[in-house]
């Protein structure tokens, strides 16, 4: 797709489709009003005739404009003017997306970042129009030999007045690094485990690298994870026939002595759950436990792409969870890097035993935070649902960071306790503590497992296992928490 400004009159556009937005009480944005002068009130007319409330997400599709060398014009209701919340504004984005994608329209320019918003400027709404949209035109046709029907749409023209041209172009780039990003985590998100395999990961991961000459890759063969003591990470891939990687980014885009933000990804390419099997029905789901992993190695690229002047590290712990003649038993006790040792009561808790060897390995580059993104517990989603992914960690600043850029990205999060009195539950008879906590509060639980190895940093835990992947007839990847992270960065790069 080819994003783009323009600073043209609406009604000299040569696009097959101009977007503008209306509000409810006969309430027009400035372009809706400028085109109905242009169409001698077609548009009061057709909201005369209760053709068009104005409704939050309303279309209306105008074929033909009479008079006019507009080929088109999509209607798109914005709801009460006064109403009107980031969320809201996204939906309504999504509604016109969603009625240009049934017609044949090539070309769009789109009015809607003149729409009054508290709290956000021009840069937000332009990024947020090139999220929406892209997410929606996504198609997965790697794994089809019958292709799905192409989306005619090929060219979106933003409109902007000229003298905002500047932030205009900066929310421009800003969507366009993002959107790649969150297109980059979905492919390999929905790409099938026996192809996207730890290797075809680490592949990803060097292919970025090699395209940005301030980015390194590092990928460690499970003969450098011995020598580091990895045992919990290890003990997991040894179920597997396909090797561990663990995958490490660096991007070098700030100072040289600036302490790194360090991101680490869950990489699971199949969860079968080991010896302790899951059951059948949606085992193909967990293709997704690698989610975490995938987006990482995209928000490392998108932050290359916009030059944030931040030093990141992106850790991908990345290996399948098999039973095998040699996998985990229930029972069975690994040494970590850290020197604890962990009873596998439960081979399904996989996701931990990689995290927390990573973790400690992440101490080595003195990070200024370390922030780990993982499909972690089905508990998250009993908890939150597919809205909010989970979030825990041991530094309120950074948990507050964290939510309030999960609030401007529209990316949500929620923030559950990590108290002191939920670590007696991974007690264990038999090592320094065991990789499952009971059924109460699983989420809290997992991530009470991990703050025992991140004891030396600031720390947050993203559970994102409700909101990675969507299930049912629309299963597909989400790109999610891309936009979040991308967010927390931009924050931070600005701050
Ligand atoms: N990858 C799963 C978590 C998961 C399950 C994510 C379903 C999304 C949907 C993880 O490795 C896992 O199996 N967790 C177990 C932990 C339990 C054994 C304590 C779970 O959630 O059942
Ligand atoms: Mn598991
Ligand atoms: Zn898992």
């Amino acid at each position: 797709m080819d994003y783009s400004i323009e600073s043209r009159a609406l009604d000299k556009t040569e696009t097959d489709c101009v977007i503008v937005g209306i509000y409810t009480n006969r309430q027009f944005t400035p372009s809706a009003t400028v085109i109905d002068n242009s169409t001698h009130q077609l548009i009061s007319n057709l909201v005369e005739r209760g053709d068009i409330k104005g409704k939050n997400s309303e279309t209306l599709l105008i074929n033909i404009v009479p008079d006019s060398h507009l080929q088109r014009v999509l209607l798109v209701g914005l709801g009460d003017a006064d109403k009107i919340s980031p969320k809201l504004y996204r939906k309504a984005l999504a509604a016109a997306v969603k009625v240009i994608k049934t017609t044949s329209v090539t070309s769009v320019s789109c009015a809607l970042a003149e729409v009054e918003l508290k709290n956000a400027d021009w840069e937000w709404k332009i990024r947020q129009i090139v999220e929406v949209f892209n997410d929606a035109v996504y198609q997965y046709s790697e794994t089809k030999s019958i292709k799905p029907t192409a989306i005619t749409l090929q060219k979106v023209e933003i409109s902007a007045p000229e003298e905002l041209k500047k932030q205009a172009q900066t929310g421009l780039a800003q969507g366009i690094a993002i959107a790649a990003a969150v297109d980059s985590t979905k492919l390999m998100a929905d790409l099938p485990g026996n192809i996207c395999t730890p290797t075809y990961l680490a592949h990803q991961a060097v292919k970025i690298a090699d395209s940005f000459a301030n980015m390194n890759v590092e990928i460690l063969e499970e003969s450098d994870m011995h020598k580091l003591g990895m045992g919990a990470l290890l003990s997991v891939s040894r179920g597997s026939r396909q090797p561990a990687k663990l995958i490490c980014l660096h991007y070098q885009g700030g100072a040289a002595q600036a302490k790194p933000i360090v991101l680490i990804g869950k990489g699971l390419t199949f969860d079968s759950g080991g010896v302790s099997l899951k059951a059948g029905a949606g085992m193909d789901e967990m293709k997704y436990d690698m989610c975490g992993g995938a987006t990482v190695i995209s928000v490392l690229q998108a932050a290359a792409q916009l030059a944030l002047p931040l030093n990141i590290v992106g850790l991908v712990p990345s290996s399948e969870n098999m039973p095998d003649g040699d996998a985990n038993k229930p029972g069975d006790i690994v040494t970590s890097m850290s020197g604890k040792t962990i009873e596998v009561l439960n081979t399904d808790a996989e996701g931990r035993l990689l995290l927390c060897d990573t973790l400690t390995y992440a101490e080595k580059f003195h990070p200024d935070v370390v922030i780990d993104l993982a499909t972690l517990t089905g508990a998250c989603l009993i908890a939150l649902g597919r809205v909010a992914s989970g979030l825990l960690g041991n530094d309120d600043e950074l948990c507050d960071a964290l939510l309030h850029a999960s609030e401007t990205a529209c990316d949500s999060v929620w923030r559950l306790p990590l108290w002191e009195e939920y670590q007696e539950q991974l007690k264990s008879n038999f090592a320094d503590l065991a990789n499952v906590g009971g059924r109460d509060a699983g989420t809290i639980t997992a991530a009470c497992f991990l703050s025992r190895f991140a004891e030396d940093y600031r720390w947050a835990h993203l559970d994102i296992a409700g909101t990675a992947w969507r299930t049912g007839s629309h299963k597909g990847a989400t790109g999610r928490p891309v936009a979040l992270l991308m967010q927390y960065l931009l924050n931070r790069a600005h701050g």
